[in-house]
């Protein structure tokens, strides 16, 4: 094997053979001068060479050995360190070999958490689905096997087979929305309208929900002139009935549900607020994610699907932009994000 003090044993003797040649050329030069030049220039040379060779190729060389080594292990953390003042040529490479091999892992992992995200939605999927057709499926059974005969029965059991079918279709309505949302296929409808106009609308129809709990929506403005923004009118008021039904829902009997608009530069800034029991900081990160629900008993006995928040967040992604939420125990919970101002808007 070729390793560095062999070349510099090789490299050097040539040095010395060559320097003690020409000085044998000189006239009337002794034996004993050619062996001391000759052991001079061979230990000189073999010093330096082997120091060079050690030190700068080398080594860096081994350092790359080991950093391939560890990373095979997938080790990043103390490779990761020593690299970052490296300014020689070996160096370098050795930072590029780290950085794509950092980068790759990265990937890998994204796709291995992506593949997991996969196997629970179809498992969510398949679960939501089941529930309504097994009850609609016991009903019509029930009335199969003699029940059907009862006329009180027979009403009784029919609505609740029908009731259990209208939440079937409302969950594969709201799961096509979704996929047709995420993979971009349905355009948004961009237009310049007034939010307050809309806003207006939403509270119309909701207020006897609202009442229905007591509670009470109302919006804020900072200025009595109209806010036009440009956006998809329709899927604005689907993320605006979202919020504030479930603001309703969640938020505390007799409470009161606050939709403030402002204006910034180029931007309207939408709030949903209630003042409900909140939401705890553990759920936060995920509550826009397809059935996540905090209370799954309280999200079905009003007949949600769990899709609200991702459809709302696909559809403010849709407009360039996002939607954040955040929330204080026992104070109330708070949505908030940002359309474009309108051409029309001054
Ligand atoms: N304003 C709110 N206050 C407290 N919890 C909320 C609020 N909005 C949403 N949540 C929680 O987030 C979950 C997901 O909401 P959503 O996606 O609309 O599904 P759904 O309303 O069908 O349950 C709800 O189940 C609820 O637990
Ligand atoms: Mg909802």
């Amino acid at each position: 094997m070729l390793n560095s003090r062999t070349l510099a044993v090789v490299l050097s003797l040539l040095i010395a053979v060559v320097t003690t040649a020409f000085l044998s050329l000189v006239h009337a030069i002794t034996i004993v001068a050619l062996v001391v030049c000759f052991s001079i220039s061979f230990s000189v040379a073999f010093i330096l060479i082997y120091l060079i060779l050690e030190f700068l190729i080398f080594k860096e060389i081994n350092k790359i050995n080991g950093l391939i080594a560890k990373l095979k292990k997938k080790d990043f953390k103390i490779t990761g360190k020593s690299l970052v003042t490296s300014s020689s040529p070996l160096g370098r490479i050795t930072e590029e070999i780290y950085t794509l091999a950092k980068v790759k892992q990265l990937e890998i992992d994204e796709l291995k958490k992506l593949e997991i995200y996969r196997r629970e939605f179809l498992a969510d999927v398949s679960h939501e689905l089941k529930t309504p057709i097994f009850a609609a499926q016991g009903f019509v059974e029930t009335l199969l096997d003699g029940a059907i005969d009862d006329p009180l029965v027979r009403d009784r059991f029919l609505n609740k087979a029908s009731k259990s079918l209208d939440g079937l279709n409302i969950l594969v309505q709201d799961l096509i929305v979704l996929s047709q949302l995420e993979t971009g296929e349905v355009k948004m409808d961009m237009t310049d309208f007034d939010l307050v106009h809309l806003l207006k609308e939403v509270v119309e129809q909701l207020e006897d929900k609202a009442a229905k709990r007591k509670s009470v929506i109302e919006i804020y403005t900072t200025d009595t002139k109209s806010y036009i923004v440009h956006a998809d009118k329709f899927r604005i008021q689907q993320v605006m009935v979202n919020l504030v039904v479930n603001a309703i829902k969640y938020g505390k009997e007799s409470g009161t549900i606050a939709i403030h608009l402002e204006k910034e530069k180029n931007q309207v800034l939408v709030t949903v607020k209630d003042d409900g029991p909140g939401i705890a900081n553990e759920h936060l990160a995920r509550l826009f994610e397809r059935f996540y629900r905090v209370d799954k008993s309280r999200s079905k006995e009003g007949g949600g699907t769990g899709l609200g928040l991702a459809i709302v967040e696909q559809i403010i992604e849709a407009h360039n932009s996002h939607i954040q939420v955040s929330s204080k125990l026992g104070k109330g919970t708070t949505f908030v994000f940002k359309l474009r101002k309108g051409l029309s808007a001054e």
